[in-house]
């Protein structure tokens, strides 16, 4: 008989040792959603690689994340450079080894809802389609070696990659599109994958208060205009994408796999953007 906890005592329900032993790599992880998957995914036992650009902003999130440095590594990562990537993959091979789970979440956004602009440039397209749509490509193939194990990924779409705002034909619009290919991407992946036990799906986050949202929508007006598009009311919290994003990236979701999970207060699911969100 197993000994049973005391009376009163938190019981822990098997959610906190979920991730013991695994190794779990989140791009863009120093900010936002990423770091918000992070947290959740150290409370449950995991190991994390922080993935980002800024190197001061992943190395405050590792040494928050576990002041020991045992568990979290943080290593400097542009997700549209090849060669950067190639020094990731080798970087987690060294310190971990392995890897049970890869969430492809770094990603830009800069369109301006208030007064959107038609003249998207060749350079502006190359640099979205090479974030989010390359970066997610490459961050998976390079580190697909990794999982020895099977294992699970997931990419970090958009509701804009399902929908449209209602806004002049620019970057918001490029933005959905080069997401719609991420959330594409998961799909034949899920495919691909499946003879090597590794799992892949997308989550489709609406308006989610992160530091993007509010280059976005920067002032309490336009997060309110935004807010009363949401069914449900209000912008979303970055713990509850990571809360998707957790779920789909352990073994309770391990008959999921081919899927996008909107995190967006029923966004998607209600009228059309229409008319033009006015901020
Ligand atoms: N917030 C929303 O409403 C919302 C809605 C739908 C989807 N999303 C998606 O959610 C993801 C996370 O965004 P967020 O909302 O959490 O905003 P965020 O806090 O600004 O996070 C974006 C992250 O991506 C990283 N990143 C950007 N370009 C990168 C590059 N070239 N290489 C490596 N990392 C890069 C950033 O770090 P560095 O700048 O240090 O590189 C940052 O940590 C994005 O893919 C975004 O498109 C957000």
């Amino acid at each position: 008989m197993p000994e049973m906890p005391p009376m009163g005592a938190a019981v822990n329900l098997g959610r906190m040792a979920e991730f013991d032993g695994k190794t779990v790599l989140i791009t863009g992880g120093g900010s936002g959603i990423g770091l918000a998957t992070a947290r959740q995914l150290v409370d449950a036992g995991a190991n994390v690689v922080l993935a980002g650009r800024r190197v001061e902003k992943i190395d405050a999130a590792a040494k928050e994340l576990d002041p020991t440095g045992d568990r979290v590594l943080a290593v400097g990562t542009d997700v549209s450079r090849e060669d950067e990537l190639d020094e990731l993959a080798t970087r987690v091979r060294g310190r971990f080894g392995r890897l049970d789970g890869v969430f492809a979440n770094a990603g830009m956004a800069s369109y301006n809802p208030i007064s959107p602009r038609a003249d998207v440039s060749d350079a502006e397209f190359d640099r979205y389609v090479g974030v989010n749509f390359k970066g997610a490509f490459f961050a998976i193939q390079k580190t697909l070696p990794l999982f020895d194990k099977g294992g699970s990924v997931v990419l970090n779409s958009t509701c804009l990659a399902h929908r449209g705002m209602g806004l002049t034909m620019g970057l918001a619009t490029m933005y959905g599109s080069t997401k719609a290919a991420v959330t594409s991407l998961a799909r034949l992946l899920a495919s691909d994958l499946a003879s090597q036990g590794v799992r892949v799906n997308s989550v489709s986050p609406g308006f989610i208060r992160t530091e993007m949202f509010d280059e976005l929508a920067p002032t309490d007006e336009a997060r309110d205009v935004c807010s009363q598009l949401v069914p449900a009311g209000r912008l979303g919290t970055p713990e509850e994408v990571a809360e998707a994003v957790t779920f789909l990236l352990s073994d309770r979701a391990r008959y999921i796999t081919g899927q996008d999970l909107g995190v967006d207060g029923g966004l998607v699911a209600s009228q059309p953007m229409n008319p033009p969100v006015q901020m």
